[in-house]
Order: C-alpha cells, then sequence, then structure tokens
C-alpha cells in the first residue's frame, strides 16, 4: 500500500479537487435496518481540471469498494485504497481511462460498515413509537466520507440525485427536495433532487416512521407521529424566522424549508441540512422558548451553505457569520416596525412593560425575539471559561486555527461562533454601525454565492467594499485576530440591561446568609422567561460552588427539579453536581443517557469526572451507553472522561 497524502488546501482531506473535481453525485441506495448496511452505487461526474491528472482522488471512511467502472463505457477502472488513518479514512484513488476525455462518469458500487461515522441506527425500542427502526446521518465536518466516497472538503460543491430503497412502512428523507416515491414489492423508493450546488457535509438523510405537518407555505415539521404536534405547535414562527433572514439576506434559494425532529441521540441543537434542518428533540420545551435555534439554522441557508468555508480552519466564515446575522434578526425581529440595534435596550422594556392586551399585534410580532434574547447580548462570559480550561495558549482557541493532523470533532468549540461573532461586530463599530454594515454583508453573501471561500477572500472583499476604510482595517490586528489562541484582542461593548434581573437574583442568592432568615419567596420567577431563568443559572454556575442547603432551598421554593426546559435543567443539574449534591448525581446520569446533545453531555460527564466520588459511576454509565451513542458524541464523551489515555 501507498503512502496516501492530505490535500494542501484541505487538512483534512486527501481529494485533489485541482486535478479532478467531482461536479454532480447521483446516489443509488439500498438502507438495510438488520444489517445496519446503506449499499448501492454512488456516480460521480467528475470534470479534469489538469489535462494531465490521470486520477481521481476521494475520501473514504470504513467503506467497501466492490467496483469502479466508467458508467457510460462500461469499462472497468482500476482502483487503490489506502491505510486507513484513524480521523480521516482512507484515500480511494481511481486510475482515469487514459482517453483524455473532459467529463466522465465514475459509478462505484460500495457498501457503508455497520459502525459507519456518519450514521445513527436505532432498534425500534430506541424510537418513541418503539414499532420501527430508524437511522439518521450526521455528515458535518468530515463524515461525509463513511456514507459517500466523495471530495470530502467544503471547497467542492455540487448539484445531488437520489433513489433511495427502504422498507414500505417507513419514510425517507434527505437534504433535498423530495420527488415523489414509488412501491416496489415491501419496499418503498423515495427521489431526491438537489439542484443547488453544495458541500459534501451536506448530504443527509433519515429513514424512519415519520409523519408531518404544514407549519409555513414553504415548510414541515417531520417527526415521528408521537411528538409531531408538540414540533408543529413549538416551531410555528418558521415562516416569520424566514422572512427575516430573506430581508437581510436576499432570497431563500432552496424552495422548500423543513424541519425534522430527531430521535434523542442527535448529537446537536440542530444541523442546517438544506430543505431539512434537523433539529434535537431537547427544544421542545413546550413554550417555544428555545425555537430561536431555528432562525440560526436558517440563516445557515446563506452563511455556510451558500457561501461556504472552504475548509474547516475557516470554520468562523460559517458559525461566527451565522451567529452574528442572527442576532441582528432577533433584534430587528422582521416586521418594519422593528427598531434598529442600537434601541434595543429600550425596546426590551417596552416588551416587558406593555402588556398584550394594549398592543396584541405588536405583541405577537415580537413573539419569537422576547424571550430568546435574553443570554444571547452578554459578553461571552462561557468564552473566557472556555478558554481558560482549554489554556489560553492552546492553538484550538484560535479563530483560524491550524487543523493539520486535527480532527476537526477535536477542534470544535464555542471559539469560531463567539470570537468570529465578535469580530464581525468589531468590524461593524468600525464602519459606523449597522446602516453600513447590513449592505456590506448583503454584497458579500451576493457576491460569494455558490463558492467556498477562505478568510482571506472575506478581508479582500472587506477592503473592497470600504474603499475609503483602508487606514482603518489596517490598523486592525488580524494577526491576533486570525492567529493568537486567547480571548480576542477587542472586548466590545454588549448590553447587559436584559440581564439585571437574573444577575440581581444570582447575587442575592450568593449573598445569603444561610443561618440568617430566608429571603426569598416562591413568587421571585414569576416575571422571569425561561430564558432569563436560565441566564440566572449560568450566572450561578460561575459562582463557588452553592452549599447543597441552598439548593434545596431553592428546588422547594421554585421547582427547580421538575422543570423539563432542557436549557434550565441542564444549568440546574451541573448547580448540582458543583455542589456535589448526592441527589443530582443520579439525576444527572440519568440525563446523559436520555438524549445525546453533546452540548449537554460533554460539561455534565465532565462535572462528573471532576467530582472523585462519582468518576466510577460516570465511566461505568458512559461504558454501558456508548453503543447507543452517535460515533461523534462517543468519541469526545471518552476524551472528556480520559479514557484510552
Ligand atoms: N452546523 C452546526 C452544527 C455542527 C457544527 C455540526 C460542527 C457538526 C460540526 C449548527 O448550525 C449549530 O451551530 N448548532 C448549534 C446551535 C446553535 C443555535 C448555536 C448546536 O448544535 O448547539
Ligand atoms: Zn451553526
Amino acid at each position: 500500500m501507498t503512502m496516501s497524502r492530505l490535500s494542501p488546501a484541505d487538512p483534512n482531506s486527501y481529494s485533489r479537487p485541482d486535478q479532478v473535481v467531482v461536479s454532480s453525485i447521483h446516489l443509488n441506495w439500498d438502507v438495510d435496518f438488520p444489517s445496519k448496511i446503506i449499499s448501492g452505487t454512488a456516480t460521480l461526474t467528475v470534470d479534469r481540471k489538469q489535462d494531465d491528472a490521470v486520477h481521481l482522488i476521494l475520501d473514504t471512511r470504513d467503506l467497501t469498494i466492490k467496483s469502479v467502472k466508467d458508467e457510460e463505457t462500461g469499462q472497468v477502472l482500476q482502483y487503490t485504497l489506502g491505510e486507513p488513518h484513524p480521523n480521516f479514512g482512507s484515500e480511494l484513488k481511481i486510475a482515469l481511462s487514459s482517453d483524455a476525455k473532459k467529463q466522465l462518469k465514475v459509478q462505484i458500487e460500495y457498501e457503508t460498515s455497520a459502525s459507519s461515522s456518519a450514521l445513527q441506527w436505532l432498534a425500534p425500542e430506541q424510537t418513541a413509537g418503539k414499532q420501527h427502526p430508524y437511522v439518521f446521518s450526521q455528515c458535518q465536518a468530515i463524515h461525509c466520507r463513511s456514507l459517500v466516497p466523495c471530495q470530502d472538503t467544503p471547497t467542492v460543491k455540487m448539484p445531488y440525485t437520489a433513489e433511495v430503497s427502504a422498507p414500505s412502512e417507513l419514510v425517507v428523507l434527505m437534504s433535498a427536495l423530495r420527488e415523489g416515491q414509488q412501491e416496489k414489492g415491501n419496499r418503498k423508493v423515495f427521489r431526491f433532487r438537489q439542484p443547488v450546488p453544495m458541500p459534501s457535509y451536506l448530504i443527509a438523510i433519515a429513514v424512519g416512521a415519520l409523519e408531518s405537518r404544514k407549519i409555513g407555505p414553504r415548510s414541515l415539521v417531520w417527526s415521528e407521529k408521537e411528538l409531531v404536534e408538540k414540533a408543529e405547535y413549538e416551531f410555528s414562527e418558521t415562516e416569520t424566522m424566514l422572512k427575516t433572514a430573506e430581508e437581510l439576506c436576499g432570497d431563500y434559494v432552496w424552495g422548500q424549508y423543513d424541519l425534522l425532529i430527531l430521535p434523542p441521540s442527535f448529537p446537536y441543537g440542530g444541523m442546517e441540512n438544506p430543505c431539512l434542518t434537523f433539529v434535537t428533540p431537547t427544544l421542545l420545551a413546550g413554550d417555544r422558548s428555545l425555537a430561536d435555534v431555528i432562525a440560526h439554522e436558517i440563516t445557515h441557508s446563506w452563511t455556510g451553505n451558500l457561501v461556504t468555508n472552504s475548509n474547516w480552519q475557516d470554520f468562523w466564515l460559517n458559525e461566527g457569520f451565522t451567529k452574528f446575522i442572527y442576532k441582528v434578526e432577533v433584534m430587528q425581529g422582521g416586521k418594519s416596525i422593528w427598531r434598529k440595534r442600537e434601541k434595543l435596550r429600550e425596546w426590551f422594556l417596552y416588551d416587558l412593560e406593555w402588556e398584550s392586551e394594549y398592543h396584541p399585534n405588536l405583541r405577537d410580532s415580537l413573539k419569537y425575539q422576547n424571550d430568546s434574547v435574553i443570554s444571547k447580548f452578554l459578553m461571552p462570559s462561557i468564552l473566557l471559561q472556555y478558554i481558560r480550561t482549554r489554556g489560553e495558549k492552546d492553538s484550538l482557541t484560535c479563530l483560524v486555527p491550524d487543523l493539520t493532523g486535527v480532527d476537526p470533532d477535536d477542534a470544535f468549540s464555542i471559539v469560531p461562533y463567539e470570537k468570529g461573532h465578535t469580530l464581525l461586530w468589531y468590524l461593524e463599530t468600525l464602519v459606523g454601525g449597522p446602516d453600513e454594515f447590513e449592505p456590506f454583508l448583503k454584497a458579500y453573501l451576493d457576491k460569494f454565492k455558490y463558492q467556498s471561500i477562505t478568510s482571506d477572500t472575506f478581508r479582500s472583499f472587506l477592503f473592497e467594499f470600504f474603499v475609503d476604510k483602508k487606514k482603518v482595517f489596517d490598523a486592525v490586528d488580524w494577526q491576533a485576530w486570525w492567529h493568537t489562541p486567547g480571548m480576542p484582542p477587542v472586548k466590545p461593548e454588549f448590553d447587559d440591561s436584559l440581564a439585571v434581573a437574573c444577575k440581581d437574583l444570582c447575587k442575592r442568592w450568593v449573598e445569603w446568609d444561610i443561618t440568617k432568615d430566608c429571603p426569598f419567596r416562591k413568587e421571585d420567577l414569576n416575571n422571569m422567561s425561561a430564558n432569563q431563568i436560565r441566564e440566572w443559572l449560568a450566572q450561578m454556575l460561575e459562582e463557588e460552588p452553592m452549599p447543597v442547603r441552598k439548593l434545596e432551598k431553592m428546588d422547594e421554593l421554585y421547582s427547580m427539579s421538575s422543570r423539563n426546559n432542557s436549557e434550565i435543567k441542564f444549568r440546574w443539574l451541573r448547580l448540582g453536581l458543583k455542589a456535589h449534591w448526592n441527589d443530582q448525581a443520579d439525576e444527572a446520569l440519568k440525563f446523559v443517557t436520555e438524549q445525546g446533545r453533546m452540548k449537554f453531555l460533554r460539561p455534565i460527564y465532565r462535572d462528573l469526572y471532576e467530582w472523585k466520588d462519582m468518576r466510577k459511576q460516570a465511566v461505568s454509565t458512559y461504558e454501558a451507553n456508548k453503543s447507543s451513542m452517535m460515533h461523534v458524541a462517543a468519541y469526545v464523551v471518552a476524551k472528556d472522561l480520559h479514557l484510552n489515555e
């Protein structure tokens, strides 16, 4: 076997799109639940970029390649499969026919392995309905290669089509437009078409006993039938969010915008798969208080899915931009009556103090902002905490890290989100504010749509757009922003007026001398929204651990233990773990087995690990559950628990 070399343009891919590039994909798949295998063909249309290029180089991971041929001529093509790298998989090197055709169709017959890192297979007992099996994918960042042999780098964009056969009682969904279905014996074949060129990491599939409800003119929400009504209510603001985003970003080009509520083991809050955002069921709070995650995923329809980071080192171009634009959306709200951002404070007070009976319409249109806005405008002290745990010199705390030899799953953190949107915020202040910056954002999206770009391309366009600001931008410490670890070089002024109530209540609990009378009342939380309660708990998590007796009192007064909002529950459990409260340890162990969202799993497992008496139990809980966790979650939690070291 030959040594495989990673691409000079993308340290996480073997592919060489500069030589031969994939320009479209057709998938023909059979989903087999008993063997946990997807088998079939991937037909790649490839264009020779260099006349003397004789190889098509693809990424694969745990795939069994059965044959490779030129689809038009039927000619068998020779290939070699490189040594597998534990994170990056194997290079598949296909020798192209020597007739020097500019374009050809390479058909690869293959199957996935039962342990494909992109797929989570669930037995019927692991689903809400308990009757049927389920499978779903998560390809970002570099897992598509364990589902499709492909150029698994976000630099390459292509449209795709698919035909997928599954047991006829199940529904197949993909990140594409649904083009119909056909019975074939006891199987059903579903057809899909994604006409917009997109990177491989956005290929997605889910198969299960799924139902849908219409929630907007271009939106259905899909889930198992047990959850579908709850989901319909929770995400009913989707169309308002889409319109808000369109006002800022331009037309929505993907046609449909559906949501799929996944089983609890889905490892992320949301994933912006085109035409079909994947969502964790932990957002189903019952009061729409967590639905703002949808606005984030909608925003990716431009930042990420249209203008794409050209490799994972520039990931902030996806997430930092998305977070920045999401904030603008929340503050502007979409309706023309929305105030501009500088008026946020006034707007919020207005919102709190004016009751719906006075202004029913206004109140209505304010709905999706009023509850979610709170924690989003604080200077991210979580960033500070993260950077401290990681170490202020850790190169992965750079906004544009060097990922040579690094798995993007290990690099994933809040840094690209927080540092990234803070940079944009800072640049906005330099050009004079939102009225100047928003036209730039629109122009940027328009200019680079359907492309993949690097941070340098963004910067060049910034200079180009604001011709008269050259001096100002020359003075920006780009080296520090992009390539220096630790906190951002500039701390912007965030308006934290919305968190005053949360901070006050936190301070009072911290300062309460437990030997004195309890000054707290059941009613303390009455006027606080779900997100204010979440923020109040976040504030207390930053303090020294509380005595267990205080937490017991809190629970008695505010019924904290019976709250089901996942963000509140998560922080409440952590507060208990920090205080070494035994009862909460059992609850926390339950919480990490009931759902698999890494944002919740990881800190709780780390807290349990830190608490020496609980360490053993944390590890045994992990060991007992890892087979029902998604690959990426099991992989990172093992590191959090210092296993295999
Ligand atoms: N694209 C990300 C999720 C992701 C990132 C998956 C990297 C795999 C690798 C998605 O848009 C996201 O950021 N989700 C967040 C929610 C958001 C509101 C911050 C999450 O999952 O928590
Ligand atoms: Zn995102």
